[in-house]
């Protein structure tokens, strides 16, 4: 996609709402300035937009884009070893199906309490799951040096990168040596300074590139990067996105 494709692009998804559509402009304004340099708030106003969304319904319905067995999401997720394993942004839980059986421990996170209160309701049966309510960056109350994989599906790839690189520092920290992080995220390393929903799929600014680099800055070495498009017809962004398999290689000093 061209610059020019890209920016109609932002504007035809934007033309309801001014507001952001400001923000897609350049210099940043100085409100925008003030609430990009809130770190707090960013975080938090990325965790609200989830909030009560209607995207967990519709999302049980596709469960194929990231569970037939030709995807790679599927395909790479069967590296993995679920013995103890930690799903970051769960939201209602709808991957749990898929690796219940094989795990002796699963734990739970989200940024918003309503999504915990689901999925304890949902699992109510299940003793061997954990359940944390996140700040939106750190596996607090997860044990150091305990888990076999943390993975996050369909949620990373809206995170800023500043999360991403705090929930690095924390895989390194709770995984055992050979454990693996297995990370969709943004590769939509393009227009750093406009705030994602602006940007194709609300993907935030990172890239396969950032995102490999600051892995190996954790103590992960990459196993595999897949680079793929997301969205269908006329919505479809190509390359947008990255799913990023890493073994833990080395602790980090904390
Ligand atoms: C698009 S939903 C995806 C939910 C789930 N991963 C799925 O595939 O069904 C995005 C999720 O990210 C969560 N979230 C947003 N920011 C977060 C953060 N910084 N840390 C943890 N969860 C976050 C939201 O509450 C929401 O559950």
């Amino acid at each position: 996609m061209s610059l020019k494709q890209l920016f109609n692009h932002l504007v035809k998804k934007n033309k309801t709402n001014k507001e952001k559509i400001n923000w897609v402009t350049n210099p940043p304004k100085k409100d925008f300035i003030d609430f990009m340099t809130n770190k707090n708030s960013v975080t938090k106003t990325i965790g609200d937009e989830w909030e009560g969304h209607a995207y967990y319904d519709k999302a049980e319905n596709w469960l194929y884009k990231f569970w037939e067995e030709d995807t790679v999401f599927y395909q790479r997720f069967q590296e993995l070893d679920c013995t103890h394993i930690v799903e970051i942004a769960c939201g209602h839980g709808r991957h749990v199906q898929f690796y219940l059986e094989k795990a002796k421990s699963i734990t739970l996170l989200d940024i918003n309490q309503n999504n915990i209160e689901y999925c304890k309701n949902r699992f109510s049966s299940e003793s061997k799951i954990s359940y944390y309510v996140t700040n939106g960056n750190s596996l607090t109350g997860i044990e150091t040096n305990s888990q076999t994989t943390v993975f996050t599906y369909d949620a990373m790839v809206h995170f800023e990168m500043l999360d991403v690189i705090e929930y690095l520092k924390e895989a390194n920290r709770v995984l055992i040596k050979g454990g693996k992080i297995l990370f969709h995220h943004s590769n939509a390393g393009y227009l750093p300074t406009v705030y994602y929903t602006s940007k194709p799929h609300w993907r935030n600014f990172m890239s396969a590139d950032i995102f490999a680099h600051l892995a190996s800055r954790f103590g992960f070495q990459v196993i595999s990067q897949d680079i793929f498009s997301w969205g269908e017809g006329e919505d479809l962004v190509e390359n947008v996105d990255c799913l990023s398999l890493c073994i833990k290689v080395k602790n980090i000093d904390p």
